[in-house]
């Protein structure tokens, strides 16, 4: 008996010395590093501090996300930081799994599901990826309760609520709000050329042949996994077909015969006679790097690139990049939005709200999104922790059509998502406009 205090007596102090020396560091150390996004699928990192604290009572949080990346890997080292700052009692693991846009992720995501092996929380964006996957499976506990106790109904954007529910019940929490329709430019590039940010496609097209005319590589695009091909694609839509019929594509009432459905894809095959050559071994970051150092002039890109130009190149934003909305879309904000619910099936669910109160509350939002490059899901966060773009951006939030993104899940379920991804991988290699259309009509008859 003795013998037990004194060892538990032992953990206790060792637990309070690990804390105090920062023995709760591992997580943060290695953030922003540049090329780990590609090679290491599946890997899981586990902070191993603090075990003999976790054993206490606290248990474990694990939360799976895709944020591995340069850009990306920060905000979530600062947002699992202040969690354990409040709760230095329960463990957490990071279980992130390296790949833009969830490329690797959500098949692993897929497996452990299918085999009732849930993570505590896992990153899903708000809308078809959610409802239709794992809501419609029934794999999610209902949240109504949780947004209740913690006064939150009226803390996020009735949209966003919308994005996040299935049958009047509630089922994630967002974290954030990126836009997917911003053009990244370098500045330098375009004063030395005397260009102005094209609004329309027309005067886009012209601008991209200016650059070329200039010698300069006109666009930087990544496309070693097909999403970031696909982000232009559905900005494509959204500028032939406008906001309305832009949504109105994912419920059917327009359908991809439609003409303007064409012309975004004359306007894609267009396009992609401006992109760097070697765009099929790039990722996202590697194609964001080549406008921020000045090898290329613009990138089409979710406002994660932000966080990656401004944390990871450390440029200062209106000074060496610039942005716009993508060309024939400036009234609209094309939304992407990042969210954490319960899985069914998990032990800790008590333990597991903590951490998502931490998320949803004003610090946690505040501190993960000033370094994403999003802006914050809740209506009350605080602004001035903001630069320039980020208030522009919640402006343009306020006043656009918001519309949901096909290339990061909200739009159309993951099936759909999968095949067009694959059409389009195809179409940037083929340029073959009719196949193209045919091959995305019969995706949406499935
Ligand atoms: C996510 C972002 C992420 C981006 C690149 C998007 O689908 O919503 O949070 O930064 O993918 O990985």
């Amino acid at each position: 008996m003795l013998k037990k205090s004194l060892a538990l007596l032992l953990m206790l102090i060792l637990a309070v010395a690990l804390v105090a020396c920062g023995g709760d560091q591992d997580t943060t150390e290695d953030a922003g590093g540049t090329d780990e996004t590609t090679d290491d699928t599946g890997g899981e990192e586990t902070t191993d501090e603090g075990d003999a604290a976790a054993e206490d009572d606290g248990g474990k949080v694990e939360i799976f996300s895709w944020w591995t990346g340069a850009g990306e890997e920060d905000a979530l080292l600062a947002l699992i930081d202040l969690f354990k700052e409040q709760h230095p009692d329960i463990e957490v693991e990071n279980a992130a799994v390296a790949g833009g846009a969830g490329t690797n992720a959500k098949a692993v995501l897929a497996a452990r599901m299918q085999g009732n092996d849930p993570p505590s929380t896992f990153q899903v964006h708000g809308g078809a990826e959610l409802n239709e996957s794992w809501v419609a499976a029934d794999l999610m506990q209902p949240m109504n309760d949780f947004y209740e106790e913690n006064e939150l109904m009226d803390k996020f954007p009735e949209e966003l609520i919308d994005l996040v529910s299935k049958d009047g019940n509630i089922y994630s929490v967002p974290v954030n709000i990126h836009r997917g329709n911003v053009m990244f430019y370098n500045k330098v590039i375009f004063e030395e050329n005397g260009i102005e940010e094209p609004t329309t496609l027309d005067e886009f097209v012209d601008v991209l042949a200016q650059l070329q005319d200039a010698g300069v590589t006109p666009l930087a695009l990544g496309d070693k996994e097909a999403w970031t091909a696909t982000q232009i694609f559905e900005n494509l839509l959204l500028a032939t077909l406008g906001a309305d019929d832009y949504k109105a594509l994912w419920n059917g009432e327009v359908g991809f015969d439609d003409d303007r459905v064409r012309e975004a894809a004359e306007h894609f095959k267009t396009i992609l006679g401006y992109v760097n050559e070697d765009h099929a071994s790039r990722n996202w970051q590697d194609a964001s790097q080549l406008v921020g150092e000045g090898e290329a002039a613009m990138t089409n890109m979710g406002d994660w690139a932000k966080g990656y130009f401004s944390n990871d190149l450390n440029l200062a934003v209106n000074e060496d990049y610039g942005y716009f909305a993508f060309p024939g879309t400036t009234e609209d904000f094309m939304v992407v939005t990042d969210t954490f619910g319960l899985p069914k099936g998990i032990e800790n669910t008590e333990t597991v709200k903590e951490f998502l109160k931490v998320l949803a509350s004003v610090e946690g939002q505040d501190t993960f999104n000033t370094l994403k490059g999003s802006i914050p899901a809740r209506v009350d966060a605080d602004k001035s922790k903001y630069d320039e773009y980020g208030t522009d951006a919640m402006e343009d939030f306020q006043n656009n059509n918001l519309t949901p993104s096909l290339a990061h899940g909200s739009a159309a379920a993951e099936g759909f998502l999968t095949k067009v991804n694959q059409e389009v991988n195809i179409f940037v290699t083929q340029q073959d406009v009719d196949q193209f259309i045919e091959k995305l009509q019969a995706a949406g008859e499935m």
